[in-house]
This record gives structure tokens, C-alpha cells and sequence, in this order.
């Protein structure tokens, strides 16, 4: 059998549960190098990349993890891509946006780290809260903005579109979705752009149900955080974030809902906010603009006003 090309080193930084499953989502992938994981805690990426290893012959994937513990970043130098999970998770009854400090100074100083390891990485920011993490990253990293993004719409859409393939009991194959705004309470899923087998969202379901809907997806997070009483969720989240990662790596041009630095879209400048964008080797590469309902963007202007005001604080913390 002809050996299949594998291309770069991605590094997750954090051997969480958000970490661990998106390293071996990218691992599994098999059309990377090396999936670099690293920890603050000395043992625990070892580890997981160790157990990781030992289920290739199994899945069948060649791609080779490597754990590194203690905080260093050796072996990591050079990544293609770097994965920011680092950070605590909410707890139930928290928003993301008490989380703030306590995950500004990890961030901060993961993302130095980074800069003098990896500078020409595209880096991947999920640590929460999410729109002001990946805004400090790119001031610690001192990365040019578009390599420097954030992923939460890849994760709203996954849950809208969910809730809406349940609701109508179709695939969720058949369901297009899109959200963007910032990943807390001025979310903004966008029902006009939401097609069920091709017909448009308000033509399958009641106003009353699209609402329901909406809340239950600006609710997501949190939804899932109430029943696990520790921690928050990975599984959707990592695979947002791995899609992401290899969307890089393989300069696809696909166009996701992404955290990143929108400067005169939709009419906003000078901030991190989730719109579409166009991913390829250098990270964002364009923001795609789309028509949206007058509400639909009084929503997203709204989101931007609320994230510029906690973007501005986070670079002093
Ligand atoms: C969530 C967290 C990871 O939305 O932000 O589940």
C-alpha cells in the first residue's frame, strides 16, 4: 500500500478533556505529522499520547502523538498550527465571562510561549471567554490578526444545526445553520440563513419553535455544563476545533463561522467577533460577508459593541 502523505505538527496546548479529544480528533485524522499535546501537569500528555499511540494499530492511523508535560514547550517548536484549550472550565450557575481573569494570565502566557517557539503558527484559540481569550492571544502572540482566530461559531452552528435536525426529525446532513456574534449572551444564531432540506427555516417551523430553538443554542454550553456539574463540554467543541486545525494545515478554503479580527465587515472595525471566514494556510484569510435580517445585524453590531468594551480590559490583564 502506497504510504499516505502526512503533512505538520499541530500542538494542543491543555490535556483537558477539550485537549486530550481534540488531539486524538486530529491524530485520527491521519493526514498529519505529529500531534504534539502539552500540559502544565508533568505525566498526564505522556500519557494520553502514549494510550493515544496504542489505538493506531487499531484505528489505523499513523499520525504519531507525542506528550509533553511540566509546562515545557520542547518538541513543540515549529508548529504548523497551535490549539489554545488551556484555561479552567465554567462550572454550573458560571458565565464564561467569569472566567476571565484566571484564564487571561494562563492565555497570556501560553501565547507568549508560543511566540517564541512557534511565531509563524496559526494559532487556534477555545479557552474561554472565548471572543476575549482570542483577542489576548493575538496581543501576547503579537501574530499578525489572521493568524490568529478564534473557534465558537463552528460550535454554535453544530449545536443549532443539531437542535433543528432533532426538532424536525430529518439528518442533521439535510439541516444548514449559521451563528454568529460572540460566544456568550449576545450570540447571535441567524435564522434566515437556516435551510431544512433546501427550504428556508420559517417555511418548516413556527416562529414560537425557531425562537425555542435559538435560546436552546445560545444556551448550549451551558445546557451541557448543568448536567456534568464538572467541567464543560469537548466532544463538539473538539471537533469544531479540529475541523478548524486541518482546514489550515490543508489551505482548504472552506468557509467557517469563526472568531476573528473584523476591520469594516458588516460595517465593524477593530475588534475579535464571529463572522464567516474564508480558512487556508495563513489562518483567516477573508471574511465573507452575507445578507442578514435588519435584526439579524442590529445583533451582530450589538455583539460587537459588548465585546470591544471586555477586549479593551483584557490587555491589561
Ligand atoms: C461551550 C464551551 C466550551 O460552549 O464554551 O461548550
Amino acid at each position: 500500500m502506497a504510504a499516505q502523505p502526512r503533512n505538520g505538527k499541530v500542538t494542543v496546548v491543555g490535556a483537558g478533556f477539550y485537549g486530550s479529544t481534540t488531539a486524538l480528533r486530529l491524530a485520527e485524522y491521519d493526514v498529519f505529522e505529529t500531534v504534539v499535546l502539552t500540559d502544565i501537569l508533568e505525566g498526564k500528555p505522556e500519557g494520553l499520547a502514549l494510550d493515544m499511540n496504542q489505538s493506531r494499530p487499531v484505528e489505523g492511523f499513523e499520525t504519531k502523538v507525542v506528550g509533553v508535560g511540566g509546562g515545557s514547550y520542547e518538541g513543540t517548536e515549529g508548529s504548523d498550527v497551535v490549539v489554545v484549550t488551556a484555561g479552567l472550565p465554567r462550572k454550573p450557575g458560571m458565565s464564561r465571562m467569569d472566567l476571565i481573569e484566571t484564564n487571561a494570565g494562563i492565555v497570556r502566557q501560553v501565547s507568549e510561549n508560543i511566540a517564541k517557539t512557534s511565531p509563524d503558527a496559526v494559532v487556534i484559540v477555545v479557552s474561554n471567554p472565548l471572543d476575549e481569550m482570542t483577542a489576548l492571544a493575538q496581543i501576547a502572540t503579537g501574530s499578525p490578526h489572521h493568524r490568529v482566530m478564534g473557534q465558537a461559531g463552528m460550535l454554535d452552528t453544530a449545536r443549532f444545526t443539531n437542535f433543528v435536525a432533532e426538532e424536525c426529525g430529518v439528518p442533521v446532513s439535510s439541516v444548514r445553520t449559521l451563528t454568529l456574534g460572540s460566544h456568550g449572551d449576545t450570540m447571535v444564531p441567524v435564522p434566515s440563513r437556516c435551510t431544512v432540506e433546501g427550504k428556508p427555516l420559517a417555511d418548516v417551523l413556527p416562529a414560537d419553535r425557531i425562537e425555542h430553538l435559538v435560546q436552546r443554542t445560545r444556551n448550549g454550553g451551558a445546557e451541557v455544563v448543568a448536567l456534568l456539574k464538572t467541567g464543560s463540554a469537548y466532544y463538539a467543541p473538539s471537533a469544531a476545533a479540529a475541523r478548524m486545525a486541518r482546514a489550515v494545515m490543508e489551505d482548504s478554503g472552506a468557509v467557517m463561522p469563526v472568531c476573528t479580527w473584523v476591520d469594516g465587515e458588516y460595517g465593524i472595525s477593530g475588534v475579535y467577533l464571529g463572522v464567516e471566514a474564508e480558512i487556508g494556510r495563513g489562518g483567516v484569510t477573508r471574511v465573507v460577508e452575507s445578507n442578514l435580517s435588519d435584526d439579524e445585524l442590529a445583533g451582530l453590531r450589538e455583539a460587537a459593541e459588548a465585546v470591544r468594551a471586555k477586549q479593551a480590559d483584557v490587555a491589561d490583564l
